[in-house]
């Protein structure tokens, strides 16, 4: 595995793969990996013959009060779970790389933005499209590999690459969760023992939402009550909200089907979590 930190480097190795004749995917993330991850990893290197993985903590996408200078880091365990699992170039820039003196130029993404994640972080899309934009003009993938975890932000990469006519495909991965269902997420290592148990009600209320759609319930209004109903039998989480929406801008719906998206935020002590699920699948 190559690691590199200068953009220079990257654009080589990308033209020699060009040159060679080999597709190349590409795993963006901020790092303190986990298995959900490495998923992306694997996908990556069933599409594709080199796979790329980035690991920058963004500043572009955190608050003011959010927790960048807190956010888990842990570069020689990632370097070294890369590495295992077949990444073949690790790009690493520095802050000042990404964002030298005098840059100013942001992606604004559209109204879909403006919404769920959007509302409670005001920017944090225009940082992620921003430094999306940013890294797919560096690596120029053939393929771009997304958990569907953060489901808003595939919406919004999907809408970018539609709407700026990028040449190269997303491919969505399927949330990876622990045993009990919690979805994997770099932020749980700040949940206590106590608060680890009450994470659960996330994704128990998404079961919920899902049983009843498997059992012939179409009203958004209904699963929104089933899942508040399994929420109250976990009182640590504060949800911020339920969205039960069109997968394709994000907008609420009255009556769900095959496809539908719902998607929970909470607090969990100090801690925000996020959890999807889309109705129909797995
Ligand atoms: P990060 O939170 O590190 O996530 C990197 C990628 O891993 C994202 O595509 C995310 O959806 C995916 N991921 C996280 N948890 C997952 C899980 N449990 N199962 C499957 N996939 C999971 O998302 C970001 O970083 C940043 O916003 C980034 C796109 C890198 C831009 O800075």
């Amino acid at each position: 595995m190559i690691e590199t930190a200068a953009i220079g480097e990257l654009r080589a190795w990308r033209r020699a793969q060009r040159e060679q004749g080999r597709r190349v995917a590409f795993v963006p993330t901020m790092g303190a990996l986990h298995e959900g991850h490495l998923a992306l990893v694997d996908e990556a290197r069933r599409q594709a013959d080199s796979t790329v993985m980035s690991v920058f903590v963004n500043p572009l996408q955190f608050g003011p009060a959010e927790d960048l200078a807190r956010y888990p880091r842990n570069l020689d365990r990632d370097r070294a779970l890369a590495r295992e699992r077949g990444v073949n170039l690790l790009f690493v820039p520095e802050a000042a790389t990404m964002y030298p003196p005098g840059s100013e130029v942001r992606v604004v993404p559209g109204p879909t933005a403006d919404r769920w994640e959007g509302a409670v972080r005001p920017g944090h899309f225009a940082g992620v499209l921003t430094v999306v934009a940013k890294l797919f003009h560096l690596v120029e993938p053939d393929v771009a590999c997304f958990g569907q975890k953060d489901i808003q932000q595939v919406t919004l990469v999907r809408r970018m690459v539609v709407d700026l006519d990028w040449p190269l495909r997303l491919a969505v991965v399927p949330t990876v969760r622990e045993p009990d269902g919690l979805a994997l997420s770099s932020r749980n290592v700040y949940l206590s023992a106590e608060e680890r148990a009450q994470a659960l009600g996330l994704s128990r209320s998404l079961d919920a939402a899902r049983e009843a759609f498997a059992g012939g319930e179409r009203s958004a209004a209904a699963l929104e009550a089933r899942m508040h109903g399994v929420l109250e039998v976990y009182p640590g989480v504060s949800p911020d909200y339920i969205s039960i929406v069109e997968p394709e801008r994000l907008t609420p719906v009255d009556t769900v089907e095959h496809g539908t998206v719902v998607a929970i935020a909470a607090r969990v002590g100090r801690t925000r979590l996020i959890d999807n699920l889309i109705l129909g699948e797995r």
